[in-house]
């Protein structure tokens, strides 16, 4: 598929993938993320396609989230309720096949797991036996303990997400900071005792991750939530600067879609003034 050059923080131990010649090269595991507590800060970024998803393991990141952000910055929805099984599926199966070592972590839509622990111990077993996925994320705290626990149970690693969890925004205080500790702390609590082996902080105040992440024995991954979580993680088309409604905390490390944009409209005249084909 594509070339991939090796770049400024790759990994240095990064070998080619010859399972074949050497069965001990396969993915990173949930217990080797796991692992990372206290060791390492780590970087993870969403993919939701093939290339993007070789690129973001070309540059040395061996996480990988499939999102249902996709809703937003993949299919055009102001939102990530409408996203199904089938669209996470369809995406996770690209990222999966245009990766070889990452871990692909991979988002439970809204309606695929809060109706039953049944339901959705059947909905994480579809995205890891049909969407490639090596471990799942699911939203709520206390409230999905329960869920995390049948997952986990069914031999299914789960990552938690707690403080703003978009699929139900609507329902509380929107995408604002939360800081209400005994609320964070129960749900922190809760997610780590029902099985996760990491969990997601979103927009949390930064303050109070900082001591979640001290309590806690499993990585907490923040977005918005400030220098001391164990990991953090970015919307790959906010780091990229290809979605033109990037919340304030995240950083764009580039223009790409103004890149895009401009390279389109050269082609176009170039065609319309004869210049191509030359
Ligand atoms: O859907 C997503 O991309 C996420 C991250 C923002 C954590 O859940």
């Amino acid at each position: 598929m594509y070339s991939t050059p090796k770049t400024p923080g790759a990994r240095e131990d990064a070998r080619p993938y010859e399972p074949e010649k050497n069965p001990s090269l396969r993915r990173l595991t949930a217990g080797a993320i796991k692992r990372r507590k206290g060791k390492t800060t780590f970087p993870i970024a969403t993919a939701y396609d093939a290339p993007f998803g070789q690129f973001v393991e070309a540059s040395g990141i061996d996480v990988i989230l499939v999102g249902d952000s996709l809703g937003n910055v993949v299919l055009g929805y102001d939102e990530t309720t409408p996203v199904t099984m089938e669209q996470m599926i369809h995406h996770s199966q690209a990222v999966a096949r245009g990766t070889s070592r990452a871990h692909v972590i991979v988002d439970m839509p809204f309606g695929s797991y809060q109706v039953s622990d049944e339901d959705a111990v059947r909905s994480a077993i579809r995205l890891v036996k049909e969407g490639g996925a090596c471990s799942v994320k699911l939203e709520g705290g206390r409230d999905q303990a329960a869920r995390i626990r049948a997952i986990t149970g069914a031999g299914i690693p789960v990552v938690g997400h707690i403080g703003v969890t978009p699929q139900t925004a609507g329902l509380g205080p929107g995408f604002k900071i939360r800081s209400n500790r005994e609320r964070l702390f129960d749900d922190a609590r809760a997610v780590e005792q029902a099985g996760a082996y990491a969990i997601v902080l979103e927009v949390v105040d930064h303050e109070l991750a900082g001591e979640i992440t001290t309590e806690l024995s499993i990585p907490t991954i923040g977005i918005g939530a400030g220098v001391k979580c164990d990991s953090q993680v970015l919307v790959l088309h906010d780091i990229l600067g290809m979605y033109p409604h990037s919340p304030s905390f995240a950083k764009r490390y580039a223009e790409l879609g103004d890149a895009a944009t401009l390279a389109l409209r050269t082609f176009a005249e170039d065609v319309r003034e004869r210049r191509f084909p030359s």
